[in-house]
């Protein structure tokens, strides 16, 4: 875990160590003479803005990097017109990448009239060839680009950035390194998300994930522990052990252990009251993790499983390892043994060769399971991917349709799921003060769904208990139980 360095201690006229993290340190020191310098002619910090595009995993990976920034010295601001900007990309979906390329020519307007600003590009989206070549042909008045297995090294590319008018390029195609012990700036002083593993080795056939994030390594016990008593002792309550797979955790260790193992370990951390994880491959959910599940005081009830599809013909074709039926026992074996359960999950609509009948079958599985949340997507085709290559079946209408029709499902089951907690007390960790109503708080059940009730700041980071009153949605209203 990372202790505070003195950078002002290195000395910048020795070579730049060779080891990790000492060499980063030693870029963040060099990074920091630039601060001085730009704080003595402009009588001011430089500022830094760190823009977060994808999921959970990459929130995790912006938090790295605003860690290193700060460290460094610059000044974390909220707003794109700071002098140095990190866009942070995702490409799972073509939609992200649109998003992105949206955003570059909004940047490009505010580095026009400051031509001193700095524009760097990282994530995942950065590790495909293909925009690469489109962002040095269109947008050159980019700075940086880095991608995902290199985060670590930000402080060494912004020091050739910052010695360069050229634009800087360095991609990695993959890696087996876990660099330990640098800084992150939370966003959330009582919550974290905690890496357990990275990369992929599914290869769901429609999924760029394994090709941007590379191949599935899992951090040691040990490090994970180490960073969640770090966590706890600065006063974090509730963690989120992220990975594509959480369920294939250890699988990579010399160290024989399993995630349930893992979460068993995690559990015994004294002041930590809340562990979370994201995300579980239905293929590898074993019934030891059922169980730890279901004994533990702090795993939340909640567990978020990717269903893509309740065809067992696509779910084939998506090469996902499960039947239909297979799913649907996992359910009913989770829903057994801990009722108070809630489950969510993800759907694709529309990859090739679903037909009507298939979505029938998808929409059969939501009605079984009784999802109390899903997130449907419509299929984006992904170059490199298996299912790139595989014939288009239904229109664009014709997916809308049956998009529309699924969609509905989901929310009448999860209105209906909703209303069962309905006049009950539950406990709920208050995150931050509600946007459109100061007088109300807004916090988070052990099963994930929002509440909103009337409070001020001093509860944020505390858990209390709260009068459910109403559902509307996906969220709840209510009182605190005292009131
Ligand atoms: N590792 C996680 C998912 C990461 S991507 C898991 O296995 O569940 C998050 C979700 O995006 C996926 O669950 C899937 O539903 C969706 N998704 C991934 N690739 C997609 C694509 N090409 N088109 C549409 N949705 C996609
Ligand atoms: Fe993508 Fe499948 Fe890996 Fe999830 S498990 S990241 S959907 S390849
Ligand atoms: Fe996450 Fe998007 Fe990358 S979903 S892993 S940020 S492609």
């Amino acid at each position: 875990m990372y202790n505070e360095i003195d950078l002002e201690k290195i000395d910048l006229n020795l070579a730049p160590p060779t080891e990790e993290p000492a060499r980063q340190y030693y870029f963040m020191a060099k990074c920091q003479e630039w601060v001085h310098r730009f704080s003595e002619k402009n009588n001011r910090l430089p500022q830094a803005c760190v823009i977060n595009m994808g999921c959970q995993m990459n929130a995790k990976d912006s938090e790295k990097l605003a860690g290193i920034l700060k460290n460094i010295g610059f000044e974390l601001i909220d707003d794109e017109a700071a002098d140095l900007v990190f866009y942070n990309t995702c490409t799972v979906r073509d939609n992200a990448n649109q998003r992105m390329y949206g955003r570059l020519g909004l940047v490009h307007s505010l580095k026009k009239k400051n031509p001193h600003k700095k524009i760097a590009l990282c994530g995942c989206m950065m590790q495909e060839d293909s925009v690469i070549e489109k962002i040095q042909k269109s947008y050159s008045f980019v700075d940086l680009i880095f991608g995902t297995h290199n985060i670590y090294k930000a402080a060494e590319l912004l020091v050739t950035m910052y010695h360069s008018d050229r634009m800087i390029i360095d991609i990695w195609k993959d890696t087996d390194k876990i660099v330990e012990d640098l800084p992150a700036q939370r966003k959330y002083s009582f919550k974290s998300g905690v890496n357990i593993m990275y990369g992929c080795n599914n290869f769901c056939s429609y999924c760029i994930v394994p090709y941007v994030r590379g191949r599935e390594r899992s951090r040691s016990s040990e490090d994970i522990i180490k960073e969640v008593k770090k966590l706890v002792s600065d006063g974090v309550v509730e963690v989120m052990l992220l990975g594509q797979n959480v369920n294939s955790y250890g699988k990579t260790l010399s160290q024989d252990i399993s995630f349930a193992q893992l979460l068993q370990k995690i559990e015994q951390i004294d002041g930590l009251q809340r562990i979370r994880f994201m995300t579980s491959h239905p293929k590898d959910l074993s019934d030891e993790l059922i169980d730890v599940m279901r004994q533990s005081q702090k795993i939340c009830r909640h567990l978020h499983l990717p269903l893509q599809s309740g065809s067992t013909k696509i779910l084939k074709a998506m090469n996902r390892c499960y039947t239909k039926e297979q799913y649907l026992e996992l359910a009913h074996k989770i829903r057994s043994a801990i009722p108070e359960i809630s489950l969510t999950t993800d759907i694709i609509v529309g990859f090739p060769g679903e037909t009507s009948q298939d979505v029938d079958e998808t929409i059969d599985v939501v009605k079984k399971v009784q999802y109390d949340n899903a997130f449907t997507f419509i299929y984006s085709k992904r170059t490199g991917t298996p299912a790139a290559s595989m014939p288009a079946s239904a229109s664009s209408d014709e997916i809308k349709a049956n998009f529309d029709r699924l969609l509905k499902v989901v929310q009448e089951t999860a209105r209906s799921r909703a209303g069962r907690l309905v006049g009950t007390i539950q406990s709920v960790l208050v995150e931050e003060r509600n946007a459109h109503d100061p007088s109300l708080v807004s916090g988070r059940l052990s099963n994930n769904t929002l509440v909103h009730f009337p409070g001020d700041v001093t509860l944020i980071g505390k858990l209390v208990d709260v009068r459910l009153e109403a559902a509307h949605g996906f969220y709840y209203t209510g009182k605190m139980n005292s009131q």
